[in-house]
């Protein structure tokens, strides 16, 4: 499998304070030289900080740990936790397919996968909400076909569990982890045939999906419209305002205890937020800078508003496409991702309406935001009349 970097990357990176501080608490667990071994815990923070992991990422990292960037970029590009694109708002979707899972369905799931997320891996749904790929063996054989969503299994699938469990993570909900046939563990499907006598003194789940309902920390939960990312290792205990209990699926009939919901962020961090939050000054490139300015902690989330998918072309017109870096805020970046979604024309933003604005402002990966913030519209509606640029 190629595991590369992301074709479209920010400029920079940085922890957040509370993620800073919980980095040097990992580092400081190691003896005098052999701080490097730090490298996977950290990498994974500033992937729950980012929600995918960049090149300036890797190399924030690298630094940290007094590591050559080639070294800090093996680990990253070998291990397929770590995400190199953007993913799924709401969830990664990883599948199985290697050989137990295959021979009991895994294709099907992909085919699930492909009809209900998009044609190909590592590609955003229309929403942005969900994104997936196919994986090698993830160690619950006995469960299969299965898949790890956000951080946790979902065992013994099947094509119409998985649509549910997808249109269920779509509506905010966190279906509860671990077999979804009514097994609850990996025993034979008929029941426990010896070893009776754990039957007695059984948790309501079985231990991972038990840690997953008290840990809450699934997949990036939605808070509204916002994106929540549970940190309970920062110990707040705060909860969001639409706290989605981990609900069960049919057939697996109780609800978890009360005050086993999620937690919030102790910073209130949000995956998706996390770059806005950064106290790191604009970095300018070109006609773009990739830091958005701080959010206030008190600051009001703007009011939701309906998202659109504006229409896009297969290819410019004629094969010419405007430029438009013309229009300010546009660089070279941001320019090729408008082409991938397929915007070549002033007048196709010109025509965009608060919907469609909307829609591509949450689909600009690392630059989320841009179209609203600098009136992208206005501006095109200038030039696709001739206009001279600003
Ligand atoms: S083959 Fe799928 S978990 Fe092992």
């Amino acid at each position: 499998m190629l595991r590369r970097l992301h074709a479209i990357q920010p400029d920079t990176f940085a922890f957040t304070p509370a993620n800073l501080a919980w980095a040097k608490g990992q580092i400081s667990k190691y003896p005098a030289g052999r701080q490097a071994s730090a490298i996977i815990p950290l990498l994974w923070r500033a992937q729950e900080q980012e929600g995918w992991l960049s090149r300036p990422a890797i190399e924030y990292v690298a630094g940290m740990l007094d590591l050559a960037y080639m070294r800090a970029l093996e680990v990253a590009t070998f291990y397929f936790m770590f995400q190199l694109q953007p993913v799924g708002s709401v969830a990664h979707i990883q599948v199985c397919g290697t050989t137990s899972c295959m021979i009991c369905g895994a294709e099907d799931l992909i085919a699930v996968c492909k009809d209900k997320i998009a044609r190909q891996p590592h590609t955003l749904s229309a929403d942005g909400k969900f994104s997936w790929e196919e994986v090698e063996c993830l160690g619950a054989c006995a469960n299969a076909p299965m898949a790890q969503i956000g951080k946790d299994y979902y065992e013994d699938l099947t094509p119409e569990k998985l649509t549910d469990l997808i249109a269920r993570f779509g509506k905010g909900e966190v279906p509860v982890p671990g077999p979804q046939n009514g097994r609850y563990a990996a025993e034979p499907a008929s029941g426990l045939t010896s070893l009776k006598e754990f039957e007695s003194g059984r948790r309501q789940y079985n231990a991972s999906a038990q840690a997953a309902v008290e840990l809450s920390d699934t997949v990036k939960r939605i808070d509204g419209t916002e994106v929540v990312l549970t940190t309970p290792w920062l110990g707040k205990t705060a909860k969001t305002k639409s706290a989605a209990p981990v609900t069960p699926a049919k057939g697996i009939p109780k609800e978890p205890k009360p005050g086993a919901g999620r937690v919030a962020d102790a910073s209130g961090v949000t995956v998706q937020e996390a770059p806005a939050r950064s106290k790191g000054k604009p970095v300018a490139q070109g006609n773009e800078s990739v830091a958005t300015p701080p959010a206030t902690p008190d600051a009001k989330a703007p009011a939701a508003v309906a998202k659109v998918q504006p229409k896009a072309l297969q290819a410019a017109r004629g094969g010419k496409p405007d430029d438009l870096k013309v229009i300010l805020g546009i660089g070279p970046k941001l320019e090729i991702l408008c082409h991938r979604l397929g915007f070549f024309h002033f007048d196709q933003i010109a025509a965009w309406t608060d919907a469609e604005i909307a829609w591509v402002d949450d689909n600009l990966e690392g630059f989320k935001g841009r179209v609203t913030r600098d009136k992208w519209v206005e501006q095109a509606k200038v030039l696709a009349k001739g206009g001279a640029g600003p």
